[in-house]
Formats: C-alpha cells, sequence, structure tokens
C-alpha cells in the first residue's frame, strides 16, 4: 500500500485521486496540498483525504506519507520534484516532465542523486488499447514499425497559467505533443534513438504568444518517423487517435470520440459528458469509466507495482527527459523551418540500429516490389531487376 501526498489539486488531481481511491483501491492519498488552504481542505473532503496543506514543504515531509506526486502546473515541476526527491521519497510527476529538456535533465539528476523511485506519469501510454497495441506489436503483428501518427486536439486547456508561455514552456506541443511523442516512441521501440524533428506550428485562433496548432515528424535512427499533431483550436471535443503502420500490419486506436457508447439525447442529462466534450445534447460519446480509459488505473499499477518488485516502471524520469528534448527540437525546427537535431547528452539506447527497410526477393535476380491479388483471381506482382533497376510485372 502506498501513502501519498499530491501536490496540486486541480483537473489531474482530481482524475489521479479518482483512480487511487476507485475500486476500494489500497493506496491512499494521506495528504492534499494546494497553495489555497480553503481549496485543500474542500478537495480533501470531498475525497476522504485524512490531512491537507497549504504548506508545500510540509506537505512533502509528512511523515506518514512514503509517495509524492506532483499535479502541479509545469513551472512548478521542477522544484517540486527536487524537494520530493531531497526527502527520499518515491516520486511521481506529470507530463510533461519538464518545461524543457534542461529542466528535466535536472529532476533526472536529482532523482538519481537521491536515489529514489521515480515514475513519469504518461497516461496515455497505458490506456488499455494502447497496452493492447503495444502487445501486438511486440507479438509482430505489424512487422517492423514504419510509421507511427498520433493526435491530440480540443478546443484548448481549462486554467490561465497553460496559455502562458512562461509558466507552461509553449503552447500545444508542449501540453499535447507530449503524450504524442512518448507514444511514438513506444510503438517505434524506445531504444531507438530519435535524430531529428521538422515540425510546422502557428498561433491559428487563440490570442497568445504560443502555437495553438502544431504538425511535426520526428525521424528515428531506423528510418522510422513518428507525425504528431496537436491543437488548442479543434471543435467537437477531444480527438484521441493513434495510427501503427507496419511492414506487415495496421492499427488504428481512437480513444476518446468513439468510446465504443453512442448516445443520442434531445434534452441532455447532467451537463457533463466527458473531458472536453463541447455538448451535452444531441449525439454524444460517453466513456464508461474516464480514468481507466484515459490510462490512469493500469498507470499507478505499473508505479506501484514497480516500486515493490523493485524494479523501474514503464515511463521513468529518463522517458520524460527524452520526450522534452524532441519537444525542444520541435520548438528550434518551427522557429527555424529547418530539420533540427535532437540534443540527447545523455543516451542510454542502442547506438547503433538496423533500418526498418523491409527488402524481399522475388527470385535470384528480381526484389519483390509488390504483390496483389486481382479480380480474375490471379497474383500480379512488380519487381526490379537487381542489376539494372528496371521495374516489370509478373503474373502466378
Ligand atoms: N493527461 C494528463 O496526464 C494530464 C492532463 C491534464 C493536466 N496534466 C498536467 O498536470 C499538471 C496540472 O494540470 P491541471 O490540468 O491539473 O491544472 P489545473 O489548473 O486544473 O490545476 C493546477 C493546480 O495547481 C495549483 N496551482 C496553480 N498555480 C499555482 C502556484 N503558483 N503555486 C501552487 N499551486 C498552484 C492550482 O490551484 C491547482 O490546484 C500540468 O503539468 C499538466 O500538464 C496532465
Amino acid at each position: 500500500m502506498r501513502r501519498i501526498t499530491l501536490l496540486g489539486t486541480g483537473l489531474i488531481g482530481m482524475f489521479y485521486t479518482m483512480a487511487l481511491h476507485g475500486r476500494r483501491g489500497r493506496d491512499r492519498v494521506g495528504v492534499a496540498y494546494s497553495r489555497s488552504a480553503d481549496r485543500a481542505k474542500e478537495f480533501a473532503a470531498e475525497w476522504g483525504i485524512p490531512r491537507f496543506s497549504a504548506n508545500m514543504e510540509e506537505a512533502i515531509g509528512d511523515p506518514n506519507t512514503d509517495t509524492v506526486i506532483v499535479a502541479l502546473p509545469n513551472h512548478l515541476h521542477e522544484a517540486a520534484v527536487i524537494a520530493a526527491a531531497e526527502a527520499g521519497k518515491s516520486v511521481l510527476c506529470t507530463k510533461p516532465l519538464g518545461r524543457n529538456a534542461a529542466e528535466a535533465q535536472r529532476m533526472l539528476a536529482a532523482v538519481e542523486r537521491a536515489g529514489v523511485f521515480h515514475g513519469y506519469l504518461e497516461d496515455l501510454c497505458y490506456t488499455p488499447k494502447t497496452l493492447h497495441a503495444l502487445e501486438s506489436v511486440r507479438g509482430g503483428a505489424v512487422g517492423k514499425v514504419l510509421w507511427v501518427r498520433s493526435r491530440e486536439t480540443h478546443s484548448g486547456p481549462h486554467s490561465d497559467w497553460f496559455w502562458n508561455k512562461e509558466l507552461s514552456g509553449g503552447g500545444a506541443i508542449i501540453d499535447l505533443g507530449c503524450h504524442c511523442v512518448e507514444i511514438a516512441r513506444s510503438f517505434i521501440g524506445k531504444e531507438i534513438r530519435p535524430i531529428e524533428v521538422m515540425c510546422w506550428g502557428d498561433t491559428q485562433v487563440h490570442p497568445i504568444d504560443a502555437e495553438d496548432s502544431a504538425v511535426g515528424l520526428v525521424k528515428y535512427e531506423n528510418g522510422a518517423v513518428g507525425q504528431f499533431e496537436v491543437s488548442w483550436a479543434f471543435r467537437g471535443g477531444m480527438d484521441l487517435r493513434d495510427e501503427v503502420a507496419g511492414t506487415d500490419g495496421t492499427i488504428w486506436l481512437n480513444h476518446w470520440l468513439r468510446t465504443g457508447i453512442e448516445m443520442f439525447t434531445a434534452v441532455g442529462q447532467s451537463g457533463y459528458v466527458a473531458e472536453k466534450a463541447e455538448s451535452a445534447t444531441g449525439w454524444l460519446f460517453p466513456v464508461g469509466d474516464e480514468p481507466g480509459a484515459l490510462g490512469y488505473v493500469d498507470m499507478f499499477a505499473d508505479m506501484f507495482d514497480a516500486i515493490e518488485d523493485r524494479r523501474a516502471p514503464r515511463e521513468t524520469f529518463y522517458d520524460g527527459y527524452v520526450v522534452n528534448a524532441i519537444v525542444d527540437a520541435a520548438y528550434a525546427s518551427m522557429a527555424s523551418r529547418q530539420w533540427a537535431p535532437v540534443e540527447l547528452p545523455i543516451w542510454r539506447g542502442a547506438t547503433a540500429a538496423t533500418n526498418v527497410a523491409a527488402i524481399r526477393d522475388y527470385d535470384a535476380e528480381h526484389i519483390l516490389i509488390k504483390e496483389e491479388r486481382m479480380m480474375d483471381g490471379s497474383l500480379k506482382l512488380i519487381v526490379r531487376n537487381k542489376r539494372t533497376g528496371e521495374i516489370g510485372e509478373r503474373r502466378a
């Protein structure tokens, strides 16, 4: 059983507590910290949390807790993580780890120096659909992964600090792109080094200094590509979709706007339908179990099992640091309009990678380009002569 200090009582603090306390869970939040004592008290009462505090140091140092969860705005992650590490507690930090890779690297150094357990709370790598798809990919179902497309778009975040570039570290890329980048890394293989990024981003709708929409390509050392599409200007709810394209197969994941429940109501119900839903009447896509569908339940199970088993969880601070480095390169590319290198002074993955290109021989002289069963039942093959390069057809 983990006894937790929760720092932050906003949207994600609430989702985390729902996941931790749900289904008669053993793990409990023991202390809730909010900068406002009234809010901390209110949150504690709502979720049956025995203690609350408006003093972060006191909340972290509470002798009855062993784990600190950082659920604060991005500019507060570093100080909170360092304080928790120095207090010798296990530290779990929400995404993005830092506002940039330099902050993330300092946080990684702090937890490693203190020798404490660290987990990166990247929930979307833990949705039941994603875990299933990752198992299928590991089992070889799609062959070699060539291209992963990950999309997260909605109409914009719910609190002021997200919109302030100094506090959040950027716009839709740092907020949503961090999820997409780590989803793509997970499918491509975290041991494969990300090399460079090409990114377009712009402020299409909202009057802010950061980008509210962006599309980027992340190139990996083995030739695979991760594509992220993010927006704070998308209308119609929260669109969370991933696609995995491999040499032998394809996976499409739709996490939110087609949840399996499609309901029409002319009159509405309680008002709330699902996170970032834009309407409460008409055709709706409610969610049976929001914390479960968003990955929070499996994420905490992995984190706490890992603490007990004395192993690393699926997502560590090192992963958060790599994600920040890729996001930094996206911002550099957006500014320069060129491919930007991913700067990773600390790289712990493979030092060489086999290219994903899948060349198949047709016969001794020819390479197979493509085969297709035609309407008349024959098999048509497109082949290339290895010596001359000439492309021709065969029928079987
Ligand atoms: N899917 C996810 O994993 C996910 C989803 C949403 C948010 N997040 C992350 O969680 C963190 C918090 O986001 P949120 O949506 O809960 O934000 P929020 O605005 O809903 O809540 C933020 C909390 O921090 C407190 N806070 C704000 N400014 C503070 C300050 N200066 N000092 C102390 N406390 C302060 C607020 O009172 C509130 O309790 C962010 O890093 C965000 O990126 C992750």
